[in-house]
């Protein structure tokens, strides 16, 4: 398939995805939301990809949704339509994926960076929620998921006021992994991701299905389900070999199996 509004590009065993409407600042509208998933349910089925990176451009992850697109939509137009149900079709990618932030991540744009499983941030990283100046509110999981990141009080002051944070202030409250010069952006980006990527597959997927299950549920059931999973683990060839590979003080050759 081709694409309008992103670019799609292999590097190595990582998927890279460009956000790619510099006229709006990567506005997220239909296309290309439609697009991006479209483009990460391909790298999450193709065999050869271990992990996926989603960026934007120097001066914007995305700033938001597409105002001038939804700025006439009528309520029961958008109830119909479930308007912005489809825009978390990113949580439901199996593999790892890194939100590799520069410039404005506003809105919509805060909101798709919190579906990818950790962000690490440019130095030139603004991160808000600031629908409420628009006469709304986050509508694509902005006050669950950044509450859930950086607490209660912080959430409801960046989704009462929209004031932006900048990077160092995303660090320091659990938003970002971590902070890297905006000139090293998409290379640190990819070389965490093929990182990944060299580790055995099916454990990785069950390492990032673990993590997200603690937002479901309880301490205690989050606990039982890891536990489980880590069990399973030694059903697999990659344990036995990551742990021969220790012993025999070599680089393990993982199979995915
Ligand atoms: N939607 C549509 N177009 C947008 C846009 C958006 N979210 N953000 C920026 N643009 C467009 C601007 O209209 C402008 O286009 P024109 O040149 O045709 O006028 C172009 O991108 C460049 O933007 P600016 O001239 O405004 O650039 P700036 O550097 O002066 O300001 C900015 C940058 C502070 C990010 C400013 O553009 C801005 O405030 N954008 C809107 C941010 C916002 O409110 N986001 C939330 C959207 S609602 C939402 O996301 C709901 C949800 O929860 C899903």
């Amino acid at each position: 398939m081709s694409y309008e509004n992103i670019i799609v590009e292999t590097r190595g065993k990582v998927g890279l995805v460009t956000l790619n409407r510099p006229e709006a600042l990567n506005a997220l509208n239909k296309d290309l939301i439609d697009e991006l998933s479209e483009a990460l349910s391909t790298f999450d089925k193709d065999e050869d990809i271990g992990c996926i990176v989603l960026t934007g451009s120097e001066k914007a992850f995305a700033a938001g949704a597409d105002i001038k697109a939804m700025a006439d939509n009528e309520y029961v137009d958008t109830y119909l339509t479930d308007f912005l149900a489809n825009w978390d079709d990113v949580t439901r990618v199996r593999k790892p994926v890194i939100a590799a932030v520069a410039g404005f991540a506003l809105g919509g744009g805060c909101e798709l960076a919190m579906m990818c499983d950790f962000i690490i941030a440019a130095d030139s990283a603004r991160f808000g929620q600031p629908e409420i100046k628009l006469g709304v509110m986050p509508g694509a999981g902005g006050t669950q998921r950044l509450t859930r990141f950086v607490g209660k009080s912080k959430a409801m002051e960046l989704c009462l006021t929209g004031r932006m944070m900048d990077a160092e202030e995303a660090e320091r409250s659990g938003l970002v992994s971590r902070i890297v010069k905006a000139e090293d952006l998409v290379e640190d980006a990819v070389a965490t991701a093929g990182k990944i990527a060299e580790f055995s597959m099916p454990i990785v997927m069950m390492t990032k299905e673990s993590v997200n299950r603690s937002y479901e549920v309880s301490l205690s059931e989050g606990v039982r389900f890891e536990r489980r999973l880590f069990q399973s683990m030694f059903a697999t060839t990659d344990q036995k070999e990551g742990m021969k590979a220790f012993i025999e003080k070599r680089k393990p050759a993982f199979k995915n199996r």
